[in-house]
């Protein structure tokens, strides 16, 4: 990875590509959802503070987890004048969001549980089957023809 002399305090897109590793297209993506902000130029070219290598690198490693990129725009959006994200920071968040990565592999867990289910029967049963139809509501409430006559009441208004 090409390495910026510490003199320089500001980089032109290609340099912050070639440094963080993300693709010029991403960093533009990352901007046009105010997850890095650049200043422009006279000549109108965009240039990005060299703490912005920090910021792309939180964006990319929580991104590498799942983390969606709104939640990651609230964390970066909670830090003191939107400031770049210090280790601190960092480490408490990749705590908190750990905890939430832990549930969402117990949810895919049971998923593939149900999934195992399915492989070879192809009945999507509403009745039997847990992914067709997994909050079955209305087969806790009322069946068959009680269910069709309460939806075909008219409704009151
Ligand atoms: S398809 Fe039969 S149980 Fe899911």
């Amino acid at each position: 990875m090409p390495q910026i002399p510490e003199k320089i305090h500001e980089l032109t897109v290609g340099q912050l590509s070639a440094r963080s590793g993300a693709a010029v297209s991403a960093l533009h993506f990352y901007e046009s959802k105010g997850l890095i902000t650049s200043r422009r130029t006279s000549g109108n070219q965009r240039r990005y503070s060299r703490d912005t290598l920090r910021r792309v690198a939180f964006v990319r490693a929580a991104q590498r987890v799942g983390i969606p990129l709104a939640t990651i725009r609230e964390a970066l959006a909670e830090l003191p004048e939107e400031r770049t994200p210090t280790r601190a920071d960092w480490a408490r968040l990749s705590e908190k969001w750990r905890s939430e990565l832990d549930e969402r592999i117990r949810q895919l867990n049971r998923l593939r549980d149900h999934l195992t289910d399915c492989i070879g029967c192809g009945c999507l049963s509403l009745e039997n089957c847990v992914l067709s139809n997994p909050d079955d509501i209305s087969g806790e409430r009322l069946t068959g023809s009680r269910l069709l006559a309460e939806e075909r009441r008219p409704l009151r208004g």
